[in-house]
C-alpha cells in the first residue's frame, strides 16, 4: 500500500444483500489503503449502495446524493477531492443516467462488478468518470477480498453470507430479475471456507442470504448441485457456528428436505421469512407467484408439523393492479389463518419495465393507504400475540451489542426478536438463556436466567454423558 490512508464511507439502502455487499466492497478497498469511516464528512470516497425495489427507495438515493454533492463541494473548497460512487440496483437500472441527473457522481458500479472497484476508481481519476453495469461471466465472489479477522469481530457475532444472487421467478411487480439478473449459486466449497473463517474469528450465527435463497443449487464438492438443505447441514457441522438462518425464500422452492431440516437441524433457528404477498388466488396469479393460497397454507402446516414453534414472517403488497375489496379481505383472512409473528408490508409501487406497471386497473393511492393501515393493524395483533406467548419463557439470546441504557445489552432470541437485558458487556458475542419479563412495542425485556449456555459440541458431549 502506498501513500496516506484514505477513508471510505459506505451507506447501504435496502435489503441484507446490500449490507453484505457493502462489507465486501469495504474489504476489497482495504488493500488499496482505504479504512472505513462512519462519517460521510470524513470520507475521501463515498459509496451509496442503492435499492431500486420501490420508487421511494430509489428517490431516497437521489436526495442523499444532493447532500453528498454539497459535501463534495465543501471539500473541494478546502482543496480536498471526494470521489462519489453509486453502487447497487439503482446503478444497475439507471447506469450513466445517474451522472446526467447528478453530475457529482464519479463512478457507477452494478452489483456484479464490485470486484472491479479499485480499477474503476483509477479510471475515474484518469478520465473523470467510470461506469460499469455489465453482467460479467466471471464470479465476482472469487475476486472479492476476504475480511480481516479484526473486521469480522468488529461486525459482531452474527454474520451474513451471500450464497446465491438473482432470481428467475419474474413476479410481475418486481425489478430484481432485471437488476440482479439470472439466479446464480455460489459453490459449496467457497461458502464453507467463508463460514469457517467467520467461525474462527468468533462468529456464532450465520444467515445464508440470497434474493431467492431456497432456489440455491450450488456445485457441491462431489461435483453435483447441492440443495439449500444439504448446504445447511454442512455448515451446521462447522465448530463454533451455533445458529443458522436463511432468507429470503420463495414458497415454490420450499422443498421437503428443507422443511425436514427445520425438524432435524438443531442449530437451524425456528424462524422463517416466507413472503406470500397476497392471500387472493386471483392476485397471486396476476403477480405470477406460481402458487395458490391453499399451497401456501399447506406449506405452513407442513412447516409447523416439522417445527411447532416456528416464527413465520412474510411480505405483503397491497393495491396490486386489479386488487378488489374481496381480494384484500382474502389477504386479511390468510393472515389470521397462517398466524405470522411479523411482516413487512408495502403499497404497490409500479416499476418501469415490469409487467405490473403496464396493467390496467391501477389502484389509487388513498385505497392503497387505507388497505396498508388495516393490514398493518392485523399484523401487529399477531405480532403482539406471538410475543405474549414468549412471556415468562426462557429463551436463548445471542448478545450483539450494548443497549441504549448503561449496563444494558441487546441480543436476538431464536425467533429473531430483539431482547434487551441488564447483563455484563463480556456476554457480547455469547449465547445465554434469558427469562422474558416484559413485552415492549419493538423488543422484549428479560433477565438472565443463569450462566451462558455451553457451545454446541460441549452440549452434545454432555448429552452423550462424556
Ligand atoms: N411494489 C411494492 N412492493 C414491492 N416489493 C417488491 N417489488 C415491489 C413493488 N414493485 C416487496 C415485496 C418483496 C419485498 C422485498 O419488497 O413484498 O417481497
Ligand atoms: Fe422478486 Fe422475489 Fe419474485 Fe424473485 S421471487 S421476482 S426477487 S419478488
Amino acid at each position: 500500500m502506498n501513500g496516506p490512508r484514505k477513508h471510505v464511507y459506505v451507506k447501504s439502502f435496502g435489503c441484507q444483500m446490500n449490507v453484505y455487499d457493502s462489507r465486501r466492497m469495504a474489504d476489497t478497498l482495504a488493500p488499496e489503503g482505504y479504512s472505513e469511516t462512519p462519517s460521510a464528512e470524513a470520507a475521501d470516497l463515498v459509496i451509496l449502495n442503492t435499492c431500486h425495489i420501490r420508487d421511494k427507495a430509489a428517490e431516497k438515493v437521489y436526495s442523499e446524493l444532493g447532500r453528498i454533492r454539497r459535501l463534495k463541494e465543501a471539500a473541494a473548497a478546502d482543496g480536498r477531492r471526494v470521489v462519489v460512487a453509486v453502487a447497487g440496483c439503482v446503478a444497475q437500472a439507471e447506469g450513466d443516467e445517474i451522472i446526467r441527473r447528478q453530475p457529482a457522481v464519479d463512478v457507477v458500479v452494478g452489483p456484479q462488478s464490485y470486484h472491479r472497484l479499485p480499477e474503476l476508481l483509477q479510471r475515474a481519476a484518469r478520465d473523470g468518470r467510470a461506469v460499469d453495469t455489465e453482467f460479467p461471466v466471471d464470479d465476482k465472489f472469487a475476486h472479492l477480498a476476504a475480511p480481516s479477522p479484526a473486521a469480522v469481530r468488529a461486525r459482531g457475532a452474527s454474520a451474513f453470507i451471500t450464497v446465491q444472487e438473482g432470481c428467475d421467478k419474474f413476479c410481475t411487480f418486481c425489478v430484481v430479475p432485471y437488476t440482479r439478473g439470472a439466479e446464480l449459486s455460489r459453490p459449496v466449497r467457497a461458502i464453507v471456507a467463508e463460514a469457517e473463517q467467520l467461525a474462527a474469528a468468533g462468529v456464532r450465527e450465520v444467515s445464508l442470504i440470497g434474493q431467492n435463497v431456497n432456489a440455491y443449487h450450488g456445485e457441491g464438492p462431489d461435483g453435483w448441485p447441492w440443495p439449500l438443505a444439504q448446504l445447511l447441514h454442512r455448515i451446521a457441522a462447522i465448530g463454533g457456528i451455533e445458529r443458522l438462518r436463511y432468507t429470503t425464500s420463495h414458497p415454490r422452492d420450499m422443498s421437503d428436505d428443507l422443511v425436514a431440516a427445520h425438524r432435524d437441524l438443531a442449530s437451524l433457528m425456528p424462524q422463517l421469512h416466507l413472503p406470500v404477498q397476497s392471500g387472493s388466488d386471483r392476485v397471486l396469479a396476476a403477480m405470477n407467484r406460481r402458487h395458490t393460497r391453499a399451497d401456501y397454507l399447506d406449506l405452513v402446516r407442513r412447516l409447523r408439523d416439522a417445527r411447532p414453534d416456528l416464527a413465520l414472517t412474510s411480505d405483503f403488497i397491497v393495491g396490486f393492479p386489479g386488487e378488489t375489496a374481496a381480494d384484500f379481505a382474502a389477504t386479511l383472512d390468510l393472515i389470521d389463518e397462517a398466524g405470522f409473528s411479523g411482516a413487512f408490508s408495502f403499497k404497490y409501487s409500479p416499476r418501469p419495465g415490469t409487467p405490473g406497471a403496464d396493467m390496467d386497473d391501477q389502484i389509487d393511492e388513498d385505497t392503497k393507504s387505507e388497505r396498508l393501515q388495516r393490514l398493518q393493524g392485523a399484523i401487529e395483533r399477531h405480532q403482539t400475540a406471538f410475543n405474549r406467548r414468549c412471556l415468562h419463557r426462557s429463551l436463548d439470546v445471542l448478545f450483539e451489542r450494548t443497549g441504549r441504557h448503561p449496563g444494558q445489552l441487546v441480543g436476538r432470541s431464536p425467533y429473531l426478536q430483539p431482547v434487551q437485558v441488564t447483563a455484563p458487556a463480556s456476554l457480547i458475542g455469547e449465547i445465554a438463556p434469558v427469562t422474558i419479563a416484559e413485552i415492549g412495542s419493538n423488543s422484549l425485556f428479560g433477565v438472565l436466567t443463569s450462566q451462558p449456555r455451553p457451545r454446541a459440541q460441549e452440549r452434545d458431549l454432555l448429552a452423550a454423558g462424556a
